[in-house]
């Protein structure tokens, strides 16, 4: 590898028993400190995403509308935003889900998206892959196609891929297994 990965892995904070005690939270507020990991950080995902046919980026509130626009602008897709729920002001389709810890739901606008679209839906991290699964239930009923799933980090012993079934997943960065 070039160095880009470790370097972006170097600037994550990880902070014990936050939001909860045992969890092991995975802070990218720090890497956003680092301008040239932010840089390499979105520079990876558009070298992999530019030349694939892409139409859309989809970020899922809230942080994957840090890392999810300024891929779309330099491959020159649409931005939609998956939102929790009762923020968007249009006709809303909705998915349920659980997360590492609690449950919630997340819309879309009707119309964002359109059937001929290929999709790459971005976030920052990958844990339970409930978020991540519910976001690819929404394209995938307005009958657009998910060509990947993009992520800074996957916790990789919550197997979050199984929740995604065939849905290509990308990640830069492994945490470490927790103790
Ligand atoms: C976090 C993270 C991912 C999701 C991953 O979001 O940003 O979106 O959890 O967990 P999962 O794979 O188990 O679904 P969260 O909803 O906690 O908060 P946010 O609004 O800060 O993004
Ligand atoms: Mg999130």
């Amino acid at each position: 590898s070039d160095g880009r990965v470790e370097r972006i892995a170097s600037t994550i904070r990880v902070i014990p028993d936050f939001p909860k005690p045992g969890i092991l939270f995975q802070d990218i507020t720090t890497l956003l400190l680092d301008p040239q990991a932010f840089r390499d950080t979105t520079d990876l995902f558009v070298e992999r995403y530019k030349d694939k046919g892409i139409t859309v980026v989809a970020g899922v509130e809230a942080r994957g509308f840090i890392f999810g626009p300024p891929i779309a602008l330099a491959i020159g897709a649409k931005f939609v935003p998956i939102r929790k729920p009762k923020k968007l002001p249009g006709e809303v389709i909705s998915e349920e889900y659980s997360l590492e810890y609690g449950t919630d739901k997340i819309e879309m606008h009707v119309g964002a998206v359109q059937p001929n679209d290929r999709v790459v839906i971005v976030d920052d991290l990958i844990a339970t892959g409930g978020t991540l699964s519910a976001a690819a239930k929404l394209i995938e009923r307005v009958g657009a196609e998910v060509v990947e799933c993009a992520c800074v980090i996957e916790l990789p012993e919550l197997k979050g891929r199984d929740k995604l079934g065939n849905r290509p997943v990308f990640v830069l960065v492994q945490a470490e297994e927790s103790a």
